[in-house]
């Protein structure tokens, strides 16, 4: 009881630092934004682009906020009495799906190799879909084109994995461990989107399926297996 006090206490500081941290850069730039729009004194849709600016700064704040949030509510237990028997395989199916053109349009491959017959597990829909959703994101988000990704369900014994894997340009040995932690990007994603919070939650997600998550080198590129046991 006590550690899982600590824990919470430990958890939700953390939160507030990164909060403290993070939010700072995207909270200057909106008052700036609503600074000029305020002192503005030419025409109105000029005053209309510096708001709405501000309003997607605004917007990439709250974006962090919730992811946060949730990640402490995540490492904190919550979420556990929502679970229920899923196919795994059906799941990533769905996720695949909405990435197939945009996959195709980048000039990148899609190659799957998933069982028909998948256990079940018992599992967070929701989340489990973020997660996958997360880690098929990087791998199109972080490689250029010509890149093929490949998603793979495979069965053995009494576990699940989920391997998700690109030839992209990998992630270095010094990172394979630092790119779990909050708000790591790697100096060569800098011009992307993103907050550095996706693979945070991914682990975040499998752990609270008492599943494992390692990345590890495809010469060249990223495989990221996940495992989840079948019988929780
Ligand atoms: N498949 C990949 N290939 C190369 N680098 C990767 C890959 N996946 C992750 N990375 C590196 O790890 C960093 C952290 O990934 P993470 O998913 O946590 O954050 P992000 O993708 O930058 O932002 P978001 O919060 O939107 O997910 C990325 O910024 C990128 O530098
Ligand atoms: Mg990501």
């Amino acid at each position: 009881m006590l550690d899982q006090n600590e824990y919470l206490i430990a958890s939700l500081k953390q939160v507030s630092n990164d909060i403290a941290h993070d939010m700072r850069r995207p909270l200057a730039r909106m008052r700036q934004n609503l600074e000029r729009a305020i002192g503005a004194h030419g025409p109105s849709d000029t005053m209309h682009e510096q708001v709405e600016c501000a309003i997607e700064d605004l917007d990439a704040a709250l974006e962090i906020f919730s992811s946060l949030l949730k990640l402490a509510q995540l490492e904190s237990g919550a979420w556990n009495n929502e679970m229920e028997p899923l196919d795994p395989a059906r799941l990533l199916e769905s996720v695949l799906e909405p990435y197939r053109s945009v996959i195709e349009d980048n000039g990148q491959r899609l190659e799957t190799e998933i069982i028909p017959a998948c256990p079940t597990v018992t599992g967070h829909p929701v989340l489990l879909r973020q997660a996958f959703s997360n880690l098929i994101e990087n791998a199109v988000r972080h490689t250029p084109d010509q890149t093929t990704i490949t998603a793979t369900i495979m069965l053995s014994d009494k576990t699940i994995t989920i391997e998700i894997a690109d030839n992209g340009p990998g992630i270095p040995d010094e990172a394979m461990l630092r790119v779990f932690d909050r708000f790591v990007r790697l100096d060569t994603s800098r011009t992307h989107d993103g907050n550095g919070l996706g693979l945070t939650m991914v682990k975040a997600v499998v752990q609270l399926h008492r599943g494992t998550i390692v990345l590890s080198h495809n010469n060249p590129g990223v495989r990221c297996i996940v495992k989840l046991p079948i019988e929780l």
